[in-house]
Formats: structure tokens, C-alpha cells, sequence
């Protein structure tokens, strides 16, 4: 056989090769069976992957902010959802996720949770909500929140917030270390659904708190925040004079 007719021979068979193997049965499509992390856009997948860990599993009973809460869906718009899921909350537990603030998920992956955790406010969001603004439109008062928090937390968490019969301590210093003060208000105004600790309607029996009652609860909290949480050891307090 001479050079080209070699060379015709040996890619008619190459292109033979090339259409049975299309063929084979079973043989997977163009498509690769498995995503690549930045191509899944699915809600469920990116949500029980990078969230329910912390939120709970469809947004409900999770050691962080039941984001399905209606109360919740009504207090925070989408743009704040998004803005925390791309750059999470500094010195707190909530992680960065958008790739631009050296998190894993694309913008495209961030709208996908926008938008479905959006959507679990659905049929269930009940009507006439309208809760304290999300953030502040006035600054707290520490003092003027201490009586708040006679009113309205006291019969739960104690006279002086160390914890009470209906409810565990919210002034220690390790739990105050690892929220922030926009999480201090997410808690008063939704409470936590499911746990026995009421939204901001219903702390006091038939009294709704106003929004500067929020706002100041919350600053009373914040200032009971220690330089060095968890210091001193109780038992060592003795040993060092008594210094702190
Ligand atoms: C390691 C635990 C953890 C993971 C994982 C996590 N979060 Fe969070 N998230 C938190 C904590 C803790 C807070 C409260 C931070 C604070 O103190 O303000 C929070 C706060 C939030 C808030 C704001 C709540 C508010 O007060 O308005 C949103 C929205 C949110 N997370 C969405 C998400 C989404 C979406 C994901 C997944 C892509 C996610 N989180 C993954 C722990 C987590
Ligand atoms: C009817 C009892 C009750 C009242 C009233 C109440 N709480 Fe609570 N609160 C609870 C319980 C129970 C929990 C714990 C829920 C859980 O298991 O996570 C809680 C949890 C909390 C938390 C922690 C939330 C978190 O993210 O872990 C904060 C902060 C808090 N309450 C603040 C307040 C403040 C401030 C008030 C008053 C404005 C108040 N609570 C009124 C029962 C109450």
C-alpha cells in the first residue's frame, strides 16, 4: 500500500472507531456525570451542603437563625440575605461564601440561595407581619434596656439575664462573644421558633415590644460583652487576688 492510501485506511478507521464507540450502549453522554462544585445550581443540593449545618435542615431547628421562619422572611429582604451569604458576619460563626469574599460559591450559586430560601415564605407567610425594621433607625440605650428586659425577658432568662426557669443565660460571656449585635436583634425580634422563646410579639403577655424597645434590649445585651470572655476561671478567681 502506498503512503496515502495507508494514511485513508488508517483514518476510516479511526472515524469507524470514533461512531461505534457513540454508540456503545450506556456510554455516557457529552455531559460529565459529576458537576463541578461551581456548576450546581440546585437549591437543595447548595443548601444542605453549605447551610443546613447551621441553619437546620429546610431552614427550621438549626443551632443558627431558622431562615424558613416567616417572622424572619418578613424582617429581612433579599438584599440583606444575600449580603450576609456572600460575606458572612465578621468574628462570628457565619462564614463567607461568595468566591469574591474567598468563599467557594459563584454569584450564581449565591442567587439560587437568595431566591429559594426566599421561596420558602411561599403560601405559609402569613399576612399583615410587619416587624421591627431589620436594622436600627435609632441608637440604643443600655439603661433604658435594662427595664426593657425587666418587662419582656426577665420571667425566662432571669432577673439578670444569667438564665431562669424559661430560659438558658444570654449575658455569658462566650455566648456574647460569638454573636453580633444585628444577631442579638434577629433573636429578640424572631425569637426561635419551635423552642418556647417568643418573636417580639409575644414576650409580654398581650404587649407587643415597640422597635425602640428592640433597640435597646439589644444594647443592654451588647453591653454586658466582656474584654476576655470566659476569664477568669470561677474557681481561679481567688487565686490571683481577686484580679481580673
Ligand atoms: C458554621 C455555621 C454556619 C453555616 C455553615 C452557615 N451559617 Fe448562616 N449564620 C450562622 C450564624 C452563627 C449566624 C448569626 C451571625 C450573627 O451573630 O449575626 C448566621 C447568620 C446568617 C444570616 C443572617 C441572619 C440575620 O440575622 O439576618 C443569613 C441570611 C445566613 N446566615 C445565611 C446562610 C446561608 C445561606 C448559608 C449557606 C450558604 C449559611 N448561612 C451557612 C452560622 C452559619
Ligand atoms: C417565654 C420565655 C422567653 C421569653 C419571654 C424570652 N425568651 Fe429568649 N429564649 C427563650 C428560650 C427557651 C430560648 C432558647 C431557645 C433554644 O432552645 O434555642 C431563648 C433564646 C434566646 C436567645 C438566644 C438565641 C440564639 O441565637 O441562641 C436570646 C439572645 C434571647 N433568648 C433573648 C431574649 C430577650 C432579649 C428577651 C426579651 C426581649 C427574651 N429572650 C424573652 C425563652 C424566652
Amino acid at each position: 500500500m502506498s503512503g496515502p492510501a495507508l494514511w485513508s485506511r488508517a483514518a476510516a478507521v479511526a472515524a469507524a472507531l470514533a461512531l461505534a464507540s457513540c454508540d456503545l450502549p450506556g456510554r455516557p453522554g457529552p455531559e460529565p456525570e459529576v458537576l463541578r462544585p461551581e456548576q450546581v445550581l440546585d437549591f437543595a443540593t447548595l443548601y444542605s451542603q453549605n447551610c443546613a449545618g447551621c441553619h437546620g435542615a429546610a431552614g427550621k431547628g438549626g443551632a443558627a437563625v431558622s431562615l424558613a421562619d416567616p417572622v424572619y422572611l418578613a424582617y429581612a429582604d433579599d438584599a440583606t440575605v444575600r449580603r450576609v451569604t456572600a460575606n458572612g458576619v465578621a468574628h462570628t460563626l457565619m462564614p463567607a461564601f461568595a468566591q469574591s469574599a474567598g468563599g467557594m460559591l459563584t454569584d450564581k450559586q449565591i442567587d439560587v440561595l437568595v431566591r429559594g430560601i426566599r421561596g420558602w415564605a411561599g403560601a405559609a407567610a402569613p399576612g399583615g407581619i410587619k416587624p421591627p425594621a431589620y436594622t436600627a433607625a435609632a441608637p440604643g440605650d443600655a439603661a433604658r434596656g435594662a427595664a426593657a428586659y425587666q418587662t419582656f425577658c426577665a420571667r425566662c432568662h432571669g432577673p439578670d439575664g444569667k438564665g431562669g426557669s424559661g430560659g438558658h443565660s444570654i449575658v455569658d460571656g462566650s455566648f456574647l462573644a460569638l454573636i453580633s449585635d444585628q444577631g442579638l436583634r434577629t433573636a429578640v425580634v424572631t425569637g426561635v421558633p419551635g423552642r418556647d422563646a417568643p418573636d417580639w410579639r409575644s414576650d409580654a403577655p398581650g404587649r407587643p415590644m415597640t422597635e425602640q424597645e428592640v433597640t435597646d434590649v439589644v444594647a443592654w445585651l451588647a453591653s454586658q460583652r466582656t474584654q476576655f470572655p470566659g476569664q477568669p476561671y470561677p474557681s481561679l478567681n481567688t487565686t490571683h487576688g481577686g484580679k481580673q
